[in-house]
């Protein structure tokens, strides 16, 4: 097979799906392939993140959060800042025009947090499209805000019981459903995630995060950063951030997991700290897998973490050794999260605190004041607040 048609990343990634649906993703991945190279294409996407995302996104000096820490100088990528207030409007708007030039009339996607439904829901009303999202019933509970935003927006919530009602269930169910109605939606998954051209495509559409930070960073500081910080629920904030520094191997980059409980209660989505090559969702990456090698079921109190699976461009990325893996409990999340809301005036969403307790955690590193720290700050915390102070703290 040819690695490059089939969107292989080392052992991992490819396509491992039934028949119909492969053929479907075929079509998709030539398509992109097409688009991509269009220049028609890219001045859109480019014109969309200005004037509807609001790109570039601010990098900010922590002055507070740096002298808490007293060491390197740390930087926030302000990603929060976007419309709808995380990364996910960027690979929404990527798609977004993917589907339009394919003719689609609706948008399926899955969300776990809410952001990346939030997301697809206000790409749907911009191109004029139906819109399902597929969330699960417990995410349903503990994301209340964002449903609302959905609703508000035009899209249909569809509760997903199955399983633990989190967003695996969510994406079992949306897989199905749109099995059954390829011809007229298309499948707007929300991390870098699934079969080809997935993984390749949200890459693509959030490297834009680390081209930005590359170059404010050279312009405020006239250096590169020691290390780019970004949590991995998918793995498409942390790619994003990641992708442009691949190449200059003296920028560390942190990928910060879930342990949820505790690495060592078992209750945690360390897919890339723990998991084994295995098939999850048509794609092959690290998989969290019990002692009989079945798939476990991941936890965090993060909901846009708690997804068994990982991109398998960073499962490639570990296996390669360019990756420093980080984690994080729910607890030292929350920690986090106010810890940075109280310094700074800024509130992360649980999902980004998981990146900012790694610095908060007594690892010895980014002592040097004359170095300068990156995290990726992919989404604010409005939705999470309640939750945090109703059944968190
Ligand atoms: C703000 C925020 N950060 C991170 C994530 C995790 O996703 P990914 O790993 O694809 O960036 C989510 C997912 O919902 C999110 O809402």
């Amino acid at each position: 097979m040819n690695t490059k048609l089939n969107g292989t990343f080392g052992k991992f990634g490819g396509t491992y799906l039934p028949e119909g649906l492969a053929a479907i993703l075929n079509e998709l991945a030539e398509k992109y392939a097409e688009l991509k190279a269009s220049q028609a294409f890219q001045e859109e996407l480019k014109e969309l993140y200005k004037n509807y995302a609001g790109r570039p996104s601010l990098l900010y000096f922590a002055e507070r959060l740096t002298a808490e820490l007293g060491g390197a100088k740390i930087y926030l990528k302000r990603e929060d800042l976007n419309h709808t207030g995380a990364h996910k409007i960027n690979n929404v708007i990527g798609q977004g025009l993917v589907a339009k030039a394919l003719g689609k009339k609706k948008l399926i996607a899955e969300t776990g947090a809410g952001q990346h439904g939030v997301a697809t829901a206000t790409i749907a009303a911009y191109l004029n499209m139906d819109c399902d999202i597929y969330m699960g019933v417990r995410d349903i509970n503990a994301q209340k805000p964002n449903v609302y935003r959905m609703k508000s927006l035009g899209a249909r919530v569809v509760p997903v019981s199955d399983g633990q009602g989190t967003l695996k269930d969510a994406v079992d169910v949306a897989l199905v459903n749109y099995a059954q109605d390829s011809v007229n939606s298309y499948y707007l998954l929300g991390s870098a995630v699934g079969p080809h051209p997935y993984p390749t495509m949200v890459r693509d559409f959030q490297q834009i995060i680390g081209e930005e930070i590359k170059e404010q960073i050279l312009a405020k500081e006239g250096k590169l950063p020691q290390a780019v910080i970004a949590c991995a629920g998918g793995g498409s904030n942390a790619l994003g951030a990641f992708t442009a520094f691949i190449p200059d191997e003296n920028v560390e980059l942190v990928s910060v997991e879930p342990a949820g409980l505790g690495a060592e209660t078992g209750k945690h989505g360390l897919a890339l700290g723990t998991g084994k090559a295995d098939t999850i969702h048509g794609y092959k990456t690290l998989v969290l897998q019990d002692d009989e090698g079945n798939i476990k079921e991941s936890y965090s109190a993060a909901s846009g973490l708690d997804y068994p699976g990982i991109s398998p461009i960073l499962s490639m990325l570990k296996e390669n050794g360019r990756l420093t893996l980080g984690e994080a409990t729910d607890k030292e999340a929350v920690d986090a999260l106010l810890n940075l809301s109280r310094l700074e005036g800024i509130i992360p969403a649980l999902e980004t605190a998981h990146a900012v307790a790694y610095l908060f955690q007594a690892h010895g590193k980014y002592q040097n004041p004359d170095q300068v720290v990156v995290i990726n700050l992919s989404g604010r915390g409005d939705k999470d607040v309640e939750n945090v102070f109703e059944n968190l703290l």
